[in-house]
């Protein structure tokens, strides 16, 4: 079958065909530059600040889900299937203001304004599922998003009282939503997608075996899932990443099920797709999860983009390895399974062959009797990168450990094991000595260098006082001795 020569998406109302665009090209330069959709602001180009903040809407399984997203580091060319809306799109029934906008505007949540179109759409995609938030959650919708002026107070009052200021079930985002889906179906035509400018191609494959294929015979090609590091690459490293193979819009990599004792999740599942069976098998996982980026970085970042990448400060793979996790590779036809911690073989090399590229990862359910804990240290407590993260799973059964997992990231070139500290734990009773004892090894494990996020000892201190920290949590003292 040809290939497809042209990229297809509805910008707001309007249906849009592009056949002149490169791998480089962000949504964010297509609308204000070419479009004129000035509302969209550009304040950090790197996905921190959140004024680029726009909707995308796209068909999943269960329908069309619209989520928050930085259009600054969003290439164009993954915007192929997809509804974009941008706050010239925002109206309330009787085409006035939207009721978020009017409950900014009745809440003085804007100042000099320039935040304020970014604001207000991380709020319309809250308003979309919950209308009528509480404090938690209209925090966690705007962890991605800055304002210089307001202090915050009156925009957080302003989403608390969005539900005042109209019904949801009017809003045109609901009702016109079965015809954006059926004009969204009818974009769809199952083919390879290949657009370019000057020299530089994007290419969107067909579905994963085409994918697999592709790789194999392009193996310096660029995968692009979330591009949550990629876009960097392109807004602030001025890179070339053509030709640039994107991955996002393959349903089969994003899948997540429970199976065979295992929850298995497709590479290219997001952050935000993963969170909800991985916090239902993994409860210990919740508030960590919920600290990784914000909602536009965890609708966009994928497991699978934050594994390969190889960053020793990931937040999934300590998570991951202390669960015991094992990743899918493939190149063609072919797969191997790995270990998780053996996927990281030095700082800015994996254990990746040319051409092969992250399938899934497969995490054992644990049994009764481990306990777990993930802990996230950074100097601010929303949208940062981690100082350094640590995972323990630990099994004890009559009062004595009987196995240990515990995974430390920015301690190391990679995320790993502590070796050491796990085998002085096992077999010790379990009490708070045998955990400062196994801390005490930590030294064997790691030397962590220093850098603007922390000191080298102010990391070993930390990590020394997290095994503490899980004694006190997780310990007699929480459990009434029940071990
Ligand atoms: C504002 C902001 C906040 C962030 N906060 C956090 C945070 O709190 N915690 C954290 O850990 N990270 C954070 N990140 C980093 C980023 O979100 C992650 O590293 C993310 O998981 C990368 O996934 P992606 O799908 O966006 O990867 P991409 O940018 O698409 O790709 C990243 C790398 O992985 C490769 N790749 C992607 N998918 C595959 C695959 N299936 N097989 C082989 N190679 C592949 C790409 O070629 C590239 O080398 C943040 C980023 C931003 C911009
Ligand atoms: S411009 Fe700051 S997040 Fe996009
Ligand atoms: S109102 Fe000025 S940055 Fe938010």
């Amino acid at each position: 079958m040809d290939h497809r020569r042209e990229i297809r998406f509805l910008l707001n109302g309007e249906e849009v065909r592009l056949a002149e665009v490169c791998a480089e090209d962000m949504a964010l330069d297509f609308l204000r530059l070419r479009r004129r959709l000035t509302g969209t602001k550009e304040g950090c180009a790197e996905g921190d600040c959140g004024a680029c903040t726009v909707l995308v809407g796209r068909l999943t399984g269960g329908g069309l889900v619209y989520e928050p997203v930085n259009a600054c580091i969003r290439p164009l060319a993954t915007l192929d299937g997809c509804h974009v809306v941008t706050v010239e799109h925002l109206a309330g029934p009787g085409g006035g203001l939207h009721p978020v906008q009017a409950a900014m505007v009745a809440h003085h949540g804007s100042q000099c304004g320039f935040c304020t179109p970014g604001i207000v759409m991380a709020l319309v995609a809250l308003w979309l599922s919950t209308p009528a938030p509480g404090r938690e959650a209209v925090e966690e919708a705007l962890q991605g998003n800055l304002c210089r002026c307001t202090g915050y107070a009156p925009i957080l009052r302003a989403a608390e009282a969005m539900g005042g200021f109209g019904d949801r079930a009017a809003d045109p985002l609901v009702t016109g939503r079965a015809e954006v889906a059926a004009r969204l179906a009818g974009l769809r035509d199952g083919r390879r997608v290949e657009v370019a400018r000057g020299d530089s191609r994007a290419i969107l494959p067909a579905d994963v075996e085409d994918f697999a294929a592709l790789l194999a015979e392009m193996p310096d090609a660029v995968v692009v899932a979330g591009a949550t590091d990629v876009g960097l690459w392109v807004t602030k490293g001025l890179r070339r990443i053509s030709p640039a193979i994107f991955v996002g819009h393959l349903d089969a990599l994003r899948r997540v099920e429970t199976r065979d004792g295992a929850l298995h999740l497709g590479s290219g599942a997001s952050y935000a797709e993963a969170q909800g069976p991985l916090v239902a098998a993994f409860p210990h996982l919740a508030g960590y999860w919920s600290r990784i980026g914000g909602p536009q970085v965890r609708a966009a970042g994928t497991i699978g983009g934050n594994i390969a990448n190889g960053s020793p400060i990931g937040d999934t793979p300590p998570a991951l390895i202390a669960l015991g996790a094992e990743v899918v590779l493939r190149r063609g036809d072919v797969r191997r399974v790995l270990p998780l911690e053996a996927f990281f073989v030095d700082y800015g090399r994996q254990d990746r062959a040319p051409g092969e590229f992250v399938e899934s990862l497969r995490i054992p359910l644990s049994g009764p009797g481990t306990r777990h804990a993930a802990y996230k240290i950074s100097k601010r407590r929303d949208e940062d990168i981690s100082t350094l993260a640590a995972a323990f799973a630990v099994t004890v059964e009559g009062g004595i450990v009987r196995a240990a997992r515990i995974a430390l990231g920015g301690m190391a070139g990679v995320p790993k094991r502590a070796a050491h500290a796990e085998t002085a734990l096992v077999g010790r009773p379990w009490c708070e000595a045998s955990l400062v004892a196994a801390a005490a090894d930590l030294p064997r494990d790691f030397t962590p260098l220093t850098d603007w996020r922390g000191t080298a000892a102010y990391r070993m201190k930390v990590a020394q006082n997290l095994f503490r920290r899980f004694w006190l949590e997780q310990g007699e003292a929480r459990t009434g001795g029940a071990a």
